[in-house]
Parts: structure tokens; sequence; C-alpha cells
């Protein structure tokens, strides 16, 4: 997939959401404070080193294979006012950095490796002793899908689409390959990732959200006739669920902002300790 500065902040902003809750609870559970240094791989435009440097003046790297999200990452630190440092690199095989970090952390970086060992474990060596290996990861599977207005059967329909195709999500695994690592004390916090309601959101118009529901929908007819797991009937009936949403909200822009629909999924927050 390749990836976007813009492509990327989107979607966090409405998956982990603007504001600084997901900042706090990273404060609390990995203990953020300023004499850190902190290390996040694969960090794209640097969505999570910029929630980090709002929370303590730690000095923190962005490590990523793509230069150009980085350039996009240091745009928006500068734009913010942060000090963040970003460098090109690879999580596979991180150079000469052992033991550096208090901290080393990912998010949804591992669940591209077919064995996330060989990427944990140079996690876990330029992690500092009694320092912090953190992975953030999705859990698919447990994609949920509310909309009150939707019959049952639509319901299960799109419920079956959320999970259909997508056999990653490697959330709820973490633990085990964190343990299988050598790392301790292991233990995790769970992110609803997700989208409530049809709000506008607050960096975004009602054209803009509008934009966006028709680009997914387009999203939406490129790639579900290649769905392994959905009957071309079913395919029909999605389609026409999001036409027809769509339609609806063009036709009643107002309704944009009513609050009463969640989707959205369980993101595992996974630490473990080196020694
Ligand atoms: C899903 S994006 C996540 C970006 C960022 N962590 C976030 O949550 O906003 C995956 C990122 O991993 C980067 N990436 C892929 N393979 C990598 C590798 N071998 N080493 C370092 N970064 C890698 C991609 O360039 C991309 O920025």
């Amino acid at each position: 997939m390749e990836y976007t500065v813009e492509g990327l902040e989107r979607s966090r902003n409405i998956g982990f959401r603007q504001g600084d809750i997901l900042g706090l609870v990273l404060k609390v559970f990995l203990n953020l404070s300023n004499d850190l240094r902190i290390l996040d791989l694969g960090c794209g435009s640097g969505f999570f080193t910029r929630i980090i440097a709002k929370q303590c003046n730690a000095e923190i790297i962005g490590v990523d294979i793509n230069e150009r999200l980085l350039d996009g990452a240091r745009k928006l630190a500068k734009k913010e006012g942060l000090n963040i440092i970003y460098e090109v690199g690879d999580i596979r095989n991180i150079g000469d950095k052992d033991n550096s970090f208090d901290i080393v952390m990912c998010d949804v970086v591992l669940e591209r490796f077919q064995v996330i060992t060989t990427p944990l474990s140079e996690m876990k060596k330029v992690c500092k002793d009694g320092g912090i290996v953190v992975a953030i990861e999705p859990f698919y599977q447990s994609f949920i899908e509310y909309y009150p207005e939707t019959d049952n059967e639509t319901r299960n329909l799109l419920l079956k689409f959320s999970r259909a195709d997508r056999n990653f999500g490697l959330g709820p695994m973490l633990p085990e390959s964190f343990n299988s690592v050598g790392l301790k004390n292991i233990d995790f916090v769970t992110w609803f990732w997700g989208d409530i309601g049809y709000k506008i959101l607050e960096f975004e118009t009602k054209e803009e959200k509008l934009q966006f529901m028709e680009e997914n929908l387009k999203r939406i007819k490129k790639f579900l006739p290649d769905s392994k797991q959905l009957q071309k009937e079913e395919q029909l009936k999605i389609i026409q669920f999001y036409e027809e949403r769509l339609k609806f909200y063009k036709e009643n822009p107002e309704k944009l902002n009513r609050d009463m629909s969640v989707r959205g999924m369980p993101v595992f927050i996974v630490k473990g300790y080196k020694k």
C-alpha cells in the first residue's frame, strides 16, 4: 500500500482522534518523562511522535523507510513548534544504536512482517536495559459497525464486510510474540480506534466529509469484486447501502452532525521491559 502524509494523518485523526486523551493514556502507561530518549519506528507522518512530544520534553526520534513521509513529518512538527528528529531507517536493521533508547515503539508496522520476531528483536536490541518496547496493532476481526437506522440483516452484512478478507490484525497476538523474544512484565491497554457518529470532525467541513464518503464508496466499488468471502449478491447490497447513505447525506447535509453511529475496532497497545 502506498502511504501518503494526508492519508495517514486523516485516518489517525479519525481513529485516534485529536485531543489529548491518547497522549494521556500513553503518558501514564509508558511513564513518559522529560529525561527519556524515545524511538518511533515506521513513524510515517509522525502522528505518534507529535502526540508524545506534547506530553513530555523527551528526545524523540522518528524513523521510517520512506523519505517522502519523513519530509511531511518534519513540516508537521515544525508547524506545531515541536522539536523532533526524523531519520531514514529500516526496522529490520536499525544500525548502530544498541542499548540507546528508554522507549522503542511502533504503530501498525509489525503487521507487514510474516515473522515479527526479527523486527521485535531489533527493537529490543536498541532498547536500554530496563527500557520499554511498545507495539501498537489493531484487531481487525473485532471491527464493529453500528448504524441505528439499519435493519438487522444489513447490520450483519456490514459486519461481515468489515471482517471479510482481513486475516491480519496482530493486536492480541503481540503479548505472545513479546514473550518469545524475552521481553518481561508484559502488559497492555486497548484503545477504541474509530469514528463515532457522522460528526464533522474539527479539522473538516461538511463538503470534505461528503467528499470523503464519496471517495470511500469509489474505493469499496473498486476492491469489493476481489473479495473471496463475499458473494456477488452481498457485494451489491453493500454498495447499495453506501450509495443510499451518501445520497441521504448529500440531500440532508445538516444531518451529518448527528451523533449516532459507531464504527471501529480495538487497538492493542502492548509493552514489555528489557530486563
Ligand atoms: C501503517 S503506516 C504507520 C505509520 C505510523 N506509525 C502511524 O501510525 O501513523 C506503516 C509505516 O511503516 C513504514 N515502514 C514500512 N516498512 C518499514 C521498514 N522496514 N522500516 C521502517 N519503516 C517501515 C511505512 O513507510 C509506513 O510509514
